[in-house]
């Protein structure tokens, strides 16, 4: 049987983009994201993740195009992209639990968080059953997500714990 990929549901908080629309939208190839000064939110802890986040996204990405590489190679670049994914949510989310964070911010950040760990766990599943090109256009839309994500919602994050005056690099301790 062929493999499907029903499974994988790319994010959805970019502008005009729904289901319906998915992968057609995937066509158009976009450049592996790099970090840039345009990147920088102003808090030192969360910049200093998203260096890291895009440097592993572009491993992926690179990994992805790369004929020559196993595939049990390039799901474990993928899986390491999505360990520090979720070490870098769970920062910003121990940032989100201040009370000064209003609850409409706090929420549709955490369904963002969500929704791009369910597309990348999609693509672990997939990776190894689907033809390359297809788990490539899943990398570039996370690309696009992320770049889409830090200017938008982890920007407005930022300015936030500057009003709030949360510390750069100390988030908040996680309440038991
Ligand atoms: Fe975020
Ligand atoms: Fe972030």
């Amino acid at each position: 049987m062929a493999p499907s990929t029903r499974s994988l549901a790319p994010p959805m908080d970019l502008p005009g983009l729904s289901n319906a629309s998915w992968p057609a939208r995937a066509k158009a190839r976009s450049a592996c994201p790099e970090w840039t000064e345009a990147l920088t939110t102003g808090h030192a802890g969360i910049d200093d993740d998203h260096r890291q986040l895009i440097a592993l996204l572009a491993d992926s990405w690179r990994a992805l195009a790369d004929a020559t590489l196993p595939k049990a190679d390039v799901r474990q670049r993928i899986e390491a992209l999505d360990a520090f994914a979720r070490q870098h949510f769970a920062f910003e989310e121990r940032l989100l639990a201040h009370p000064g964070i209003h609850d409409s911010h706090r929420s549709g950040h955490l369904k963002a968080h969500q929704r791009f760990l369910d597309t990348i766990h999609g693509v672990i599943d997939a990776v190894e059953n689907l033809p390359p090109d297809v788990c490539s256009h899943f990398m570039e839309f996370l690309g696009s997500w992320l770049l889409h994500h830090i200017h938008g919602t982890d920007m407005e994050l930022a300015r936030l714990c500057a009003e709030i005056g949360v510390a750069d690099t100390d988030p908040m301790p996680i309440e038991p």
